[in-house]
């Protein structure tokens, strides 16, 4: 950390826009400050320039793809510390200390030294797993952690931090909002980009900024609060779906399936699941949701019992990007039967998926399998990465479609009374839920 006041880094009338295949400009004029001891919240919908600005802000562009004016100016000797929002591609090693210590590897510190630094950091940071446990098989919250406790070891300055939250559940959120405090009260510059930013971390923000018109303008945090309590009342607003007078069953299984791979991971009690309906199943990060979508899909045997489909099942992974084998969006269309006049507007210019911000992958899927003749879906974190306004899309797709869907989720509040039957996993257990 320097002693200075000066910032830690400017921008001067930045502007980019996407050159390929035509061009699309996303932000300009943009004048942004980052000092130290600060938590600067970047917010806008899918697809306004966050993930851009923080690649921008790292010059990390695929050259010849971006042009650029303006200035980004790094006070000498300041250091960038970057997470994505998948975590798992930043980790290193296949233990947590090393995983820590890798930075003072490069750096050369003694082995008792680094031993006193790694256990510091963990008593900071109040993290749990043990120091032997394989970084990989964390949970996508205790992967953001370490990746923080590894930007403090390696005594970073500023942080850029790529939609954090999106993939964690409530505890895991508050150890990342208070690991961020931490970070803050060490002097460390903390940038977060979010669509969706949680509302306690609202109070340790200094400034909220929100990307919108390719324009950055600071905003409040009521405004941003009233944004949030929309998409509530919205949720608040929504009746249970009403399903066929002509109950046919869709999927079903008769006895208790234990779900889980190499060990049991929770049990589900029987359940007939009704063509037409929504069934929605809760549960910490790590409890086994997507071992489950995946065990009725068929991909995974259940450990005991068995499951029986009436028509074919769709699997939706929570990462967009894993869900498309194919990037162009023209065999897309092809390969789900879709006339292209059909699609959403927002799509109709692009040729390939590549050229989509993240959430708008996400709905570009999600569109896919909602309009397409499979009638099964199954959907894990059907909300990630989508905005307020992406997510009422997807709740009009649920509460019209004829499609039998079942999700897992760690939002399961945002789907409100639309669900006919919800569950929540606890203590290895899917326990139905009373309306
Ligand atoms: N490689 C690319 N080529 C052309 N256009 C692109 C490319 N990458 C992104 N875009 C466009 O630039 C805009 C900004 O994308 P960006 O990923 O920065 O948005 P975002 O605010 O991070 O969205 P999200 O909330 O969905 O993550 C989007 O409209 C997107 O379609
Ligand atoms: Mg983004």
């Amino acid at each position: 950390m320097t002693g200075s006041t000066e910032p830690r880094l400017t921008t001067e009338d930045l502007g980019i826009s996407y050159t390929h295949p035509s061009e699309v400009k996303v932000f300009e004029h943009v004048d942004l400050t980052i000092t130290q001891g600060k938590i600067v919240l970047i917010t806008g919908k899918n697809g306004s320039g966050k993930s851009t600005l923080i690649s921008t802000l790292l010059q990390a562009h695929a050259k010849g793809s971006i042009k650029s004016s303006g200035r980004i100016k790094i006070l000498k000797g300041e250091t960038l510390n970057y997470l994505s929002q998948k975590p798992a591609f930043h980790l290193l090693t296949q233990r947590v200390d090393e995983e820590l210590a890798s930075p003072l590897g490069f750096k050369r510190v003694p082995r008792e030294e680094r031993r006193h630094r790694v256990i510091d950091v963990i008593n900071q940071f109040n993290f749990k797993p043990t120091l032997e446990r394989n970084p990989l098989k964390l949970s996508s919250g205790e992967q953001q952690l370490l990746l923080l406790m590894v930007g403090k070891i390696s005594d970073s300055d500023i942080f850029l931090l790529d939609e954090p939250f999106s993939m964690l559940d409530k505890t895991n959120e508050e150890s990342v909002i208070s690991a961020l405090n931490v970070l803050k009260g060490l002097g460390k510059s903390i940038v977060v980009v979010s669509h969706r930013p949680p509302l306690n971390l609202l109070k340790y923000i200094d400034n909220i900024f929100l990307i919108e018109d390719f324009r950055l303008k600071q905003t409040s945090i009521p405004t941003f609060k009233n944004h949030l309590e929309h998409l509530q009342e919205f949720v608040n607003s929504l009746l249970s779906k009403s399903t066929q007078k002509e109950r046919n069953l869709a999927i079903y299984w008769d006895s208790m399936i234990s779900v889980g791979r190499a060990e049991m991971l929770f049990q589900c009690p029987p359940m007939n699941i009704n063509s037409g309906e929504i069934v929605c199943f809760s549960g910490s990060n790590g409890s086994g949701k997507t071992t489950f979508l995946l065990t009725l899909h068929g991909s995974i045997s259940p450990l005991e019992g068995s499951v029986t489909k009436k028509a074919k099942t769709k699997f939706v992974p929570a990462d967009p990007l894993l869900f498309f084998m194919d990037g162009e969006i023209k065999s897309l269309l092809k390969e789900y039967k879709i006339d292209k006049m059909d699609i959403p507007n927002k799509f109709k210019s692009v040729e390939t998926i590549f050229q989509l911000s993240e959430g708008q992958q996400k709905l570009f899927g999600l569109f896919l399998v909602f309009f397409s003749d499979t009638e099964i879906l199954l959907l894990d974190e059907p909300t990630f990465a989508l905005d307020s306004e992406n997510i009422k899309l997807l709740l009009k797709w649920l509460s019209e479609t004829e499609k039998t869907v079942i999700i897992a989720s760690h939002e399961v509040l945002l789907f409100g009374k639309l669900p006919n039957k919800s569950y929540t996993i606890t203590s290895k257990k899917a326990i139905k839920m009373r309306r």
